[in-house]
């Protein structure tokens, strides 16, 4: 499959894309398995996930990243990876009635509990599942997707913000770890930082706010394209900033200033 965007070839490599069965995961999928990945789309959308498995010669594994259990599941029958794509996300009320007033006032439990636990738990328990056997292997690359909201305010939501500024902090540290560690595997950990994309996540609502001020919503394409040049130029530890209409912007910080270690 040709898709017109391949700048690496991922022939003979496993990957695992949480969240694959719409927007970013999906367009994602696509694209590895068009550079010849193996690809294992994973979702809580069973029917949405199979589907996109089945277009692009994949698998499809029933995962809610924020159960660790499940993970254990899917990485010992689908298993071991090279590559993981940990991109499942929600924002603070997706799918729950607005609420009024600041943004933080009527936040329930459940609203936060239900966010920390599929954007934060759900990227550190896929790391969690996944390194051992990239360790055992030698190799591998972590791509978590994080947001423009990890490296910006982003005043309507300020928990969605937290949880992509905590994915950035996460993926820095690790990211740091395993470039800076003698005798550490080749491991690359990265961030994808997204500005508005043209999802299932922005809702009508938000939608009709961008427009009014005339924010561009990028296409899923773009940003796919960015996961495969991130595969391409492996860059451990940084943070890719991505913009409609533009080359993405690569944040990164020298692998010897770590807190813990010496300094040079
Ligand atoms: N669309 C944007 O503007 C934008 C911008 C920056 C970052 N992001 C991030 O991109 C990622 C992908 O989101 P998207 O924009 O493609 O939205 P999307 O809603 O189209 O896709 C998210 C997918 O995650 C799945 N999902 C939800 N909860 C899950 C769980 N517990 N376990 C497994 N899968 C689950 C959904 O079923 C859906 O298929 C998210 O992390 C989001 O925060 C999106």
């Amino acid at each position: 499959m040709s898709n017109g965007f391949s700048t690496v070839e991922l022939a003979e490599r496993k990957a695992i894309v949480t969240g694959g069965a719409s927007g970013i995961g999906k367009a994602t999928a696509i694209a590895m398995a068009g550079a010849g990945a193996d690809v294992v789309v994973t979702d809580i959308d069973e029917d949405g996930g199979a589907q996109v498995a089945a277009d692009i010669g994949g698998s499809f594994a029933m995962l809610d990243v924020s159960d660790p259990s499940a993970w254990d599941r899917v990485v010992s029958t689908a298993g071991p990876f090279d590559i993981a794509f940990l991109n499942a996300g929600i924002s603070t009320n997706q799918g729950l009635p607005r609420t009024e007033g600041d943004p933080i006032s009527a936040l329930t439990d459940d609203a936060y509990r239900r966010i920390m636990s599929i954007n934060l738990d759900g990227v550190v328990y896929g790391a969690r599942a996944v390194l051992p056997g990239m360790t055992e292997r030698g190799s591998g690359d972590i791509i978590a997707t994080a947001s423009m909201a990890g490296l910006f305010p982003i005043s309507l939501d300020p928990v969605y913000g937290l949880t992509k500024h905590g994915v950035v902090g996460f993926v820095r540290s690790l990211g740091n770890y395993f470039e800076s560690t003698d005798g550490a595997p080749d491991i690359c950990v990265s961030a994808l930082c997204p500005a508005f994309t043209d999802t299932n996540i922005i809702g009508e609502e938000l939608r009709a706010v961008l427009d009014t001020f005339e924010v561009e919503i990028m296409p899923v394409d773009h940003v796919a394209g960015v996961v495969m040049r991130m595969l391409a130029e492996r860059k451990p530890g940084s943070q890719w900033a991505v913009e409609p209409g533009h080359e993405p912007y690569v944040f990164e910080w020298p692998a010897t200033k770590t807190l813990g270690q010496d300094q040079e």
